[in-house]
């Protein structure tokens, strides 16, 4: 009888332990499943295939004819190439002598110079057309390198200058006027934080405000906040989105250590709704609305633009659907819904994309403009969130510091932005925004089609990404094109222009001109020769082989 009950208990505790088994495996297929099928969906994968891939490079004869071109091609490419680069040493001579002189003991400048173009092509770009990083002067929509040379800003200053670059020298110089008395003190506030403080609140629509001085802090602080308040461990973010450098919202290429507590989802995807209603492990879910324009994919840049399977479009009612969603499934779940805004807060709306997309999130963090044009990051929220402490355990506390939070300075030039934010000047132009910017597009898309261009431009308001329409190895080489016609780009080249709103439509005539020359030249240099049968599978493929044979036989030659 004994034995019985005995056997029958085990046999229950088998089966609850099976069945609690079953529950967590099947837990993590429907996570697997929320998982993009891309390897940007999937960040260990794709920590542990970069380190696969072997370098190598083109020998001169290959970098010109990788497609398989025909001599004439070849020699036209052979030309342009020369022309480009004579131009390059000689109009930016001083520029590139300056950032090569630099580069020997700044990193950054190392790694930016390196990350252009797909490494394959790198070591004769390098030689030959070399890029300076130095300028003296900006004013209006131009900025003036140390030659001399006026280039269109199509770099927005990393994503700060929205409202031109003469907005933020006034703001930097009356704000450091305004609080020259007290200089450099920290810990302590200036008065002007509580005017920043108020205009915030009104902007956001959120309770409270931390202040700290960068990006990248203020999304920890947020996600901190988030996990403290509601007691779970994970932050789910999407999947390509950037966040920052901080290791948790970094899971994959780029951050040598695995981030254990963050799930990165596919955006737009049922599956992933699914996993927000049912895991309780959740504290926040982490939206750069900047994603709309290509959700799911990493911020693109031109060192992986080895094909023209690039794409972008943005459509504003289905993203605002998504969000929508998002906030519904957030609300049941007491999941914190985070947006960073650090890129696009007051680049598409006056109230930021909480106001574009018609959604109210639970933490906000704001950075780039709303310094003023000094380093800042902002995190708002509501009020039980922002709260660091707990009033009947005091020893349970969300700890946030930086020495330089709120300091003087940052706060008078915020101060000076949220002033001038104000004004009937700067909120002009926010009037019809996106019928502005989407027109321009649209104009600029027609004059590269009939011009029989296989390039387009995709847009979120100002923010532009460019595509290409034919399967080419050589898109690469369009940057070098476009800032031998004067206009500047960042260092990720053709992936991301950055218009301030303040172009007016004769200087966005001129950047239109430009781009179209741009690629014509490109294009009478014969780079987009294109050979029929190839398609973006054949150049992957290609590609594919040959890392496969350089990793598997390094001292061949291939
Ligand atoms: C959406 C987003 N979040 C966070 C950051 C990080 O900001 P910071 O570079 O000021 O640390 C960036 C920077 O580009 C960003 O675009």
């Amino acid at each position: 009888m004994q034995w019985a009950a005995t056997t029958l208990a085990v046999c229950g505790l088998g089966a609850a332990a099976l069945a609690t088994s079953m529950l967590t495996l099947g837990r993590r297929l429907e996570l697997s499943q929320a998982k993009h099928r891309s390897l940007a969906g999937h960040a260990r994968m794709a920590r542990r295939l970069a380190g696969f891939v072997p370098f190598y490079d083109y020998d001169e004869d290959r970098f010109f004819a990788c497609d398989g071109a025909p001599a004439d091609i070849v020699s036209l490419r052979r030309a342009g190439f020369a022309r480009l680069s004579e131009l390059y040493k000689t109009r930016f001579a001083e520029t590139i002598r300056c950032s090569a002189e630099a580069a020997e003991a700044i990193s950054d400048l190392q790694f930016t110079g390196t990350y252009r173009v797909p490494f394959q092509y790198r070591r004769m770009v390098r030689a030959h057309l070399p890029l300076g990083t130095f300028l003296q002067a900006s004013e209006g929509v131009t900025v003036t390198d140390l030659d001399g040379n006026r280039f269109y800003d199509l770099t927005g200053s990393y994503g700060v200058n929205v409202f031109g670059y003469d907005f933020y020298k006034g703001t930097i110089e009356r704000g450091a006027a305004r609080v020259r008395d007290l200089g450099p003190v920290l810990g302590a506030y200036h008065p002007l934080i509580i005017e920043n403080t108020q205009r915030i609140r009104e902007i956001s629509g959120l309770d409270e405000v931390s202040f700290h001085m960068s990006g990248t802090e203020a999304v920890m602080q947020a996600v901190r906040l988030a996990r403290y308040h509601t007691r779970r461990s994970h932050l789910v973010r999407f999947c390509g989105a950037y966040h920052g450098w901080w290791g948790d919202v970094q899971p994959g290429i780029g951050n040598p250590q695995p981030a254990h507590e963050t799930y990165t989802l596919a955006e737009m995807s049922e599956d992933t709704l699914h996993v927000l209603r049912t895991r309780r492990d959740i504290a926040c879910v982490l939206v750069n609305p900047e994603q709309g324009l290509h959700p799911n994919a990493p911020a693109p840049t031109d060192s992986s633009l080895l094909d023209s399977s690039r794409s972008s479009h943005f459509d504003k009612t289905i993203y605002t659907n998504w969000l929508k969603r998002l906030r519904q499934v957030c609300s049941e779940r007491n999941i914190v819904l985070i947006f960073d805004e650090v890129f696009v807060g007051f680049r598409l709306a006056p109230g930021g994309a909480q106001e574009y997309f018609g959604i109210r999130a639970d933490l906000v963090a704001y950075g780039k403009t709303i310094g003023g044009g000094l380093p800042i990051g902002v995190v708002c929220g509501r009020k039980d969130l922002m709260k660091r402490f707990r009033d009947d355990r005091p020893a349970d506390i969300c700890f946030a510091r930086g020495t330089f939070n709120a300091h003087p300075y940052v706060m008078a030039a915020m101060n000076e932005f949220l002033r001038l934010f104000k004004t009937s000047e700067v909120q002009a132009l926010y009037r019809d925004l996106d019928a502005v910017w989407d027109g321009r597009a649209q104009r600029l898309n027609r004059r590269l089609a009939d011009e029989s261009l296989p390039v387009q431009v995709a847009n979120m308001s100002a923010l532009w990404v460019v595509c290409y329409t034919q399967p080419s190895r050589y898109n690469w080489m369009l940057q070098y094109y476009l800032r031998a016609q004067g206009l500047a780009l960042s260092w990720v080249g053709t992936a991301r222009l950055i218009f301030s709103l303040n172009y007016s439509e004769a200087e966005f005539d001129a950047v239109a001109d430009r781009f179209v020359a741009a690629a014509k030249t490109m294009q009478q240099d014969g780079w987009w020769w294109h050979d029929p049968a190839t398609t973006n599978t054949t150049i992957r493929r290609a590609i594919m082989k040959e890392m496969i044979a350089h990793r598997l036989f390094p001292s061949r030659k291939h």
